[in-house]
């Protein structure tokens, strides 16, 4: 059984009058049993987070962090300093990154190991462009971007990672993936898995992402391959991201 998971992810949005929205929304609210909820704000407000969701349920996550524990690396953040804000996920690999700073799937890979270093659980964000989507080649994009990770990863840590389908096409733009392609994928990403370890197939936990929302969140949640989601615009909002991880339930 895969424990469903929600992951606001902020991107470069929110403020800490947003963070402390969010710490009271959630303290007063009540999430399904067995759902986790993620919340991922810019690194300036973990701390803020950490106080303000005390007495939530809400989980702490990180957008990125760079593949050395520490060093002569100006600007960058790493694992063991977000350990220290009870960051519990961090993304990696989040197209945004891919595209806009050039993350090879080597930095990605280097990123997740990092991650997994100080026991952080991260979250493998895959996903194909309109162009290759158009071209036929979705499931080849997303098996090489997952197969590169995990072929490179021993056996056991590969029940550490959380893997998170986001079509390019679909991020940011209102234009959602229909149930039926996300499952499609979701299906073919378990497959794929499952042709070299059955159990890690049935444990692996995938996110949808790309402009989920509280009106179709619930249609994508009820497809048998998809575990959670990835949400970034409406998780900026307390009442829409609360739907949404009520759709979880
Ligand atoms: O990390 C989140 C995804 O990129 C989805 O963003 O919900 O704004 O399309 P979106």
């Amino acid at each position: 059984m895969r424990t469903p998971l929600i992951a606001g992810n902020w991107k470069m949005n929110g403020s800490t009058a947003l963070i402390d929205a969010f710490g009271d929304a959630f303290a007063a609210a009540k999430l399904p049993d067995g759902v986790d909820v993620v919340v991922i704000p810019p690194f300036p407000y973990l701390e803020a987070a950490r106080n303000a969701f005390a007495n939530t349920p809400l989980q702490l996550g990180a957008q990125t962090l760079n593949p050395q524990h520490s060093g002569a690396h100006t600007g960058e953040v790493s694992g063991r300093m977000l350990k220290e804000f009870d960051v519990a996920y961090v993304l990696v690999g989040h197209s945004e990154r891919r595209q806009l700073y050039r993350e090879s799937d080597e930095e990605v890979f280097d990123r997740l190991i990092a991650a997994l270093e100080v026991g952080m659980i991260p979250i493998l964000c895959v996903g194909e462009s309109l162009e290759e989507r158009d071209a036929g080649n979705t499931m080849e994009v997303v098996l090489r971007q997952v197969g590169y990770v995990m072929a490179r990863l021993e056996p056991v840590q590969r029940y550490q990672v959380v893997v998170a389908y986001e079509p390019v096409w679909a991020i940011g733009t209102g234009r959602t993936a229909t149930p039926e392609q996300a499952q499609d994928v979701m299906a073919g990403i378990r497959s794929y898995q499952a042709s070299f370890d059955k159990t890690l197939a049935e444990q692996l936990k995938l996110l949808y992402g790309g402009s989920m929302n509280a009106n179709n969140a619930a249609e994508l949640l009820a497809q048998p391959d998809i575990d959670g989601g990835l949400v970034g615009g409406a998780s900026l909002k307390t009442d829409d991201f609360y739907a949404i991880c009520q759709s979880a339930g």
